[in-house]
């Protein structure tokens, strides 16, 4: 990026580094002078200096070095200004002490002094935004310099240096008003723009930027619908005593379908056709579902195991209005050793509540899945109609919501538990389906075209 005047062109990247920069500098601004007001006579100016120097290292070291290669060069003058000004406050604050110091000499010398600090600063300006920032330095009305001269310097003098006082005072003023004025007039015309209100006959034709233009807000944007429902049902998982885990994409036949018993041949994998990765020494595929973290989770960990399994799953399927190659699953485990039917139950029920509503109740189907025995699919009656039939539910008045049951004790031999002592449930749901049946969308496509209108629904 190429040398911009001062921040006012910044990209947008960069503007919230550069807000933070700037916010620390005023910050520390603001404890440098009260020190000089209120701990200056107490502790010493040594003490003090060496307290700023040991300050300015640890900026140095947390703000300036690994400050982004654009920012760099401006933060670096930024920071050798509030360097500056440290020396500066040490001289606006200690005015003489005895009326007999206020003489002649000592008031021109620090005057001077302070002038010629003036023009090096305005002279290393590089843009309109420095002028700026030195009128507030110098010409500020609170914590400017004049105005502290003012209240250290011209209020204590003793009546006879008064009037020398105030006079270097104006003058120093007066030389400042003037020395900014000039520069930003420079500015205006290298940039060739205005500061100000806009208008047509001002304006000139080859002005680079426009003040007065409203800013560009940026969208932040959201989560997207799947992850919020992914997110709602970990959530309600978490809340009774589940922890989250995610697994692999690229599964070998052995968890995606074996360790699951689901053997070779098994008719199971028929509606299970996948994607083979080509090359794979394992002829790996992309997971069909996320039942494979079941078995690896089971390995790694001792019972008892409580787990969810959010993510992606992949399958050979036609996409139509509700199928697509790829599509979300959550699953669920739960094994120790005194887990029975109820618990499955009452847990389903209570996850179904909480999803879906208090008043949905919920009814086991038998049906079959390898890994479970027995195996169960989950209705709950229709959150729309209420049960008494709808389009929705097909004026069934329930609705199908996922796969589960008690896990089939050939899993356990797989990954050494004890079939005797242990016992559990499992589930597998589809979150794009819930989210589509939470919030009634007649499709599943728009979920994955990014079309913003879409999008901007689910905030
Ligand atoms: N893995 C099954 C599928 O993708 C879903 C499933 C059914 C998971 C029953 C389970 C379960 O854990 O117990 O169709």
């Amino acid at each position: 990026m190429e040398q911009q005047p001062g921040f006012i062109n910044l990209d947008p990247r960069y503007a919230e580094k550069a807000s933070q920069f700037s916010m620390e500098l005023t910050r520390l601004r603001a404890g440098m002078e009260q020190d000089a007001r209120r701990d200056a006579k107490k502790l010493g100016w040594d003490f003090l200096t060496r307290k700023w120097d040991a300050q300015f290292y640890v900026f140095e070291t947390k703000w300036l070095k690994p400050a982004p290669e654009p920012l760099r060069q401006t933060f670096r003058r930024w920071f050798e200004d509030l360097k500056n000004d440290w020396s500066t406050i040490r001289i606006l604050y200690t005015p003489p002490t005895e009326p007999e110091s206020f003489n002649a000499s000592t008031i021109q010398t620090v005057f001077s002094e302070l002038a010629s600090r003036f023009r090096s600063e305005i002279d290393e300006s590089t843009d309109p935004v420095d002028v700026g920032v030195s009128k507030m330095r110098w010409l500020g009305r609170n914590s400017g310099f004049i105005s502290i001269l003012t209240d250290e310097w011209l209020k204590p003098a003793p009546p006879e240096a008064k009037a020398i006082v105030g006079r270097e005072l104006n003058g120093l003023k007066a030389a400042i008003e003037r020395g900014l004025e000039e520069t930003l007039n420079h500015w205006h015309e290298k940039f060739e723009y205005h500061l100000g209100v806009a208008d047509s006959t001002s304006v000139r034709k080859t002005e680079e930027f426009d003040l007065s233009l409203p800013g560009i807000e940026r969208a932040i944007g959201t989560r997207h619908l799947i992850k919020q429902t992914s997110e709602e049902l970990q959530r309600i998982f978490l809340s009774i005593g589940f922890s989250v885990v995610q697994g692999p994409e690229i599964e070998t036949p052995y968890y995606n379908f074996e360790a699951l018993n689901i053997p070779e041949h098994h008719p199971a994998r028929d509606n299970m056709d996948t994607f083979f990765i080509e090359g794979a020494k394992n002829h790996d595929v992309l997971r069909t579902h996320t039942s494979p973290m079941q078995i690896r989770t089971m390995e790694k960990q001792a019972p008892p195991v409580r787990i969810v399994v959010p993510g992606k799953v992949y399958r050979r399927d036609n996409p139509d209005a509700t199928h697509g190659y790829m599509f979300h699953q959550i699953e669920g485990l739960a094994v120790d050793s005194d887990i029975t039917f109820c618990d499955f139950k009452g847990t389903v029920e209570y996850f179904v509540r909480a999803f879906l509503g208090p008043q949905v109740k919920t009814r086991l189907r038998p049906s079959y899945f390898p890994f479970t025995e027995p195996s169960a699919e989950v209705d709950a009656s229709c959150h729309v109609c209420g049960g008494s039939g709808c389009r929705i539910c097909k004026q069934s008045g329930w609705i199908e919501l996922f796969g589960a049951g008690m896990v089939n004790p050939a899993v356990y031999g797989f990954v050494n538990y004890d079939p005797e002592r242990l016992s559990g449930f499992a589930f597998g749901m589809g979150i794009d389906r819930l989210a589509m049946m939470k919030y009634g969308l007649s499709e599943l496509p728009v979920l994955f075209q990014n079309d913003v209108r879409f999008l901007r629904q689910f905030p």
